[in-house]
C-alpha cells in the first residue's frame, strides 16, 4: 500500500499520529510499522472502542449487580452432594474418551504479567522435586487419560490437544514442545493456533505507540478464541477427526484435570452443549469469577467487573451468595463452538482493562506512567454461556482441582509458586494415605494425617495453605501424572507401606528422597 493512502485511511480513523515519527523511522522499520498497520481495520478497532467504553461505564455495572441471581440448584452437580452418581459420570466420560470424540483446549495466550516472567506460563517450574513445568504436568495427564480409556475399553484412543498462543508466546511455545518431543505425545495431535491482538488505547480512544515505530499490541483476551476457532482451521482440524466434545482450560492451575472424565461425563448425561467447572468462593475479594445468572441467561461476572457491596452479600446459611467461583474449566460440545464461531462471535463485547501502558509522548520520549493511562481490551472465553441452550455447572474441590499460578512469591501474595507446589503435595500426600499408605516422622510415628491447628500445613479459609514462601510442607509428596491422572492405582504401591516424608512415585517405581529433592 502506498504511504499516502495509508496516511489517508489513518486520518480518516482519527489514527493519524501513528505516522508522526515516520520520517525518523529507518527504511526497515518504516516498512515494519507500514506491515503492521495495513493489517489493521481501523474503523473495527474504533468501533470496538466506543462499544467497550460504553459497557464498562460504572453505571452499567451496578444495574447489572442488581440483575444478578445465583445459580440455581437444578442446573448443579457437585462431586460432594452428588457422591454416588460420580462413577456413572467417569465412566461416561471415560467411554466418550475412548471413542476419541474429547479434545481438550488449552488457553495459553496471556502474557503472564503477573508472575513478571518473559516467558510463556506453562514453562515455569514451581520447584517440584521432579521438576516438571506446568506444561509437562498436564502432557503427562493426557497421556495417562488416553491409557486409562484404552484399558477400561481396550482400544486405542486419542485426546488431541489444541494449544492457543498470541504473538507473544507462539514461537517459544511450539520451539518448547519440540525441544521435549512433545512430552511422549504424538506431535501430530498436538496443534498450536494463534489469537489475535489489538492495540492499546488511550482514554481518548487513540492507539498508543510502545515505540516510534511500533504500535503498543496486545492480545485480544482469552475470548480470541473464538475468532481464532474460526480463521485458523481448528474447527475443521476437530471436525475431521471426529470430536464431540472440548475441555476448555487455562494453562496456570496446577491441579487441573484435563479432560476431567467425570466432568465431561456429568456434561454429556445432562444433554449439555456448555458446562462450568467451578469451586466455592469463601472470600469476598478472592480474584476469581464468579458464575451467574443475569436476565435469565448464565454469566460469569469478572472480579473485576463484580462491586464489593455484591461480591460480599450473603446467604441465609452464612455463604458468599455468589460463590460458585470460575476455575476456568469449560465444556463445549462441537456443534455449540460451531454455532458460536458462525454466528455469535461477532456478538461478544470487550471488557476494558485499564493499565499503566508504557507510551511514546509526542516528543518521542518513552513514558512509563505510574498510573493507569489507557485501556486494553480483551474478550473472555466464558461470555458464550449466554447463548447456550442447556447450561450446567460442575462443583469440585478447591483442595482437589484448583490452585492457580498468578504471582511471583513474596510475603503474603497469593497463587505463588508455593502454593501450588504445596497444593500438589499435599493433594499426592492424601492420596497415599486415602491408598492405604502412610508416613512415618525421624521416630518412627506415623505422622497424623489432618496436621495439628495451628502447625504447617493446615488450609485456610480459601483453601490454600498458609504456608509462606521460606516454608515447607511437613511432607513432601509428588506421584507422577504417568502413574496416577486423580488418585486411583496406588494401593499396589503403598498400601500398608511406611514412608518418610520425602516420597516420590513415579513410572520407574517408590523412591525416597534424601531432604529438599532429589
Ligand atoms: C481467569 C478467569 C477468571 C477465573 C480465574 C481462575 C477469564 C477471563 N477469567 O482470570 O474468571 O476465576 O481465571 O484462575 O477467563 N489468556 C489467553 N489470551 C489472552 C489472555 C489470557 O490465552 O489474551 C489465557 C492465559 O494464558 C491463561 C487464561 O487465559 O491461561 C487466564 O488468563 P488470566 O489473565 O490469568 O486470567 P485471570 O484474570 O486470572
Amino acid at each position: 500500500m502506498d504511504p499516502s493512502r495509508l496516511a489517508r485511511r489513518l486520518a480518516e480513523a482519527g489514527q493519524s499520529h501513528l505516522l508522526q515519527f515516520w520520517k525518523e523511522l529507518s527504511p526497515e522499520e518504516q516498512s515494519d510499522l507500514t506491515f503492521d498497520l495495513q493489517e489493521m481495520d481501523f474503523q473495527e478497532i474504533n468501533r470496538f472502542f466506543q462499544k467497550a467504553m460504553e459497557m464498562s461505564s460504572g453505571s452499567k455495572q451496578e444495574k447489572m449487580d442488581a440483575r444478578m441471581e445465583p445459580v440455581p440448584r437444578e442446573i448443579l452437580g457437585s462431586v460432594t452432594r452428588d457422591r454416588e452418581r460420580l462413577k456413572d459420570w467417569e465412566e461416561a466420560g471415560l467411554l466418550c474418551i475412548s471413542q476419541s470424540k474429547v479434545a481438550v483446549l488449552l488457553l495459553a495466550g496471556g502474557q503472564g504479567t503477573r508472575l513478571g516472567v518473559s516467558y510463556p506460563k506453562g514453562m515455569y517450574d514451581v520447584g517440584l522435586p521432579s521438576r516438571k513445568t506446568l506444561f509437562e504436568i498436564q502432557a503427562q495427564r493426557i497421556l495417562k487419560l488416553q491409557q486409562l480409556a484404552e484399558q477400561n475399553h481396550h482400544v486405542k484412543n486419542c485426546v488431541p490437544w489444541y494449544i492457543m498462543t498470541s504473538g507473544r508466546t507462539m514461537e517459544s511455545t511450539k520451539a518448547y514442545f519440540s525441544q521435549n518431543l512433545y512430552f511422549g505425545l504424538d506431535q501430530n495431535n498436538v496443534i498450536f493456533f494463534q489469537q489475535g491482538m489489538l492495540p492499546a488505547m488511550d482514554y481518548e480512544g487513540k492507539i498508543l505507540l510502545e515505540k516510534r515505530g511500533k504500535l503498543s499490541m496486545a492480545p485480544d483476551g482469552n475470548g480470541g478464541l473464538y475468532r481464532a476457532l474460526g480463521n485458523q482451521g481448528v474447527m475443521e482440524d476437530m471436525e475431521r477427526r471426529g470430536v464431540e466434545f472440548v475441555h476448555v482450560y487455562c494453562v496456570d492451575n496446577i491441579l487441573v484435570k484435563v479432560a476431567d472424565p467425570a466432568f465431561i461425563g456429568f456434561c454429556v448425561k445432562k444433554g449439555a452443549d456448555c458446562g462450568a467447572k467451578v469451586v466455592e468462593k469463601t472470600n469476598p475479594t478472592e480474584a476469581v469469577g464468579v458464575v451467574c445468572k443475569v436476565d435469565g441467561g448464565y454469566k460469569v461476572v469478572e472480579y473485576s467487573e463484580i462491586t464489593l457491596a455484591t461480591a460480599e452479600k450473603r446467604s441465609a446459611d452464612g455463604r458468599l451468595m455468589f460463590n460458585a467461583g470460575n476455575v476456568a474449566n469449560h465444556f463445549f460440545s462441537f456443534s455449540f463452538l460451531r454455532d458460536v464461531v458462525k454466528k455469535y462471535e461477532p456478538e461478544l463485547q470487550h471488557h476494558v482493562a485499564q493499565k499503566k501502558i508504557p507510551y511514546v509522548d509526542p516528543e518521542g520520549q518513552l513514558i512509563k506512567p505510574d498510573k493507569p493511562n489507557g485501556i486494553k481490551m480483551e474478550k473472555f472465553v466464558f461470555d458464550i454461556f449466554q447463548f447456550a441452550k442447556k447450561f450446567v455447572v460442575y462443583e469440585v474441590l478447591r483442595e482437589d482441582e484448583f490452585s492457580p499460578l498468578k504471582n511471583a512469591d513474596s510475603q503474603d501474595a497469593k497463587d505463588t509458586p508455593t502454593t501450588a507446589r504445596h497444593a500438589l503435595m499435599s493433594l499426592h500426600h492424601r492420596w497415599v494415605l486415602n491408598a492405604g499408605g502412610h508416613f512415618i516422622d525421624e521416630n518412627g510415628r506415623h505422622v497424623p494425617a489432618i496436621p495439628r491447628s495451628g502447625g504447617a500445613g493446615r488450609f485456610s479459609d480459601d483453601g490454600k495453605t498458609n504456608l509462606k514462601d521460606g516454608t515447607d510442607l511437613p511432607i513432601k509428596c509428588e506421584i507422577s501424572p504417568l502413574v496416577s491422572y486423580g488418585g486411583e492405582g496406588l494401593e499396589e504401591l503403598v498400601k500398608g507401606q511406611e514412608f518418610h516424608p520425602n516420597l516420590m512415585i513415579d513410572e520407574t517405581g517408590v523412591h525416597q528422597l534424601v531432604k529438599n529433592g532429589v
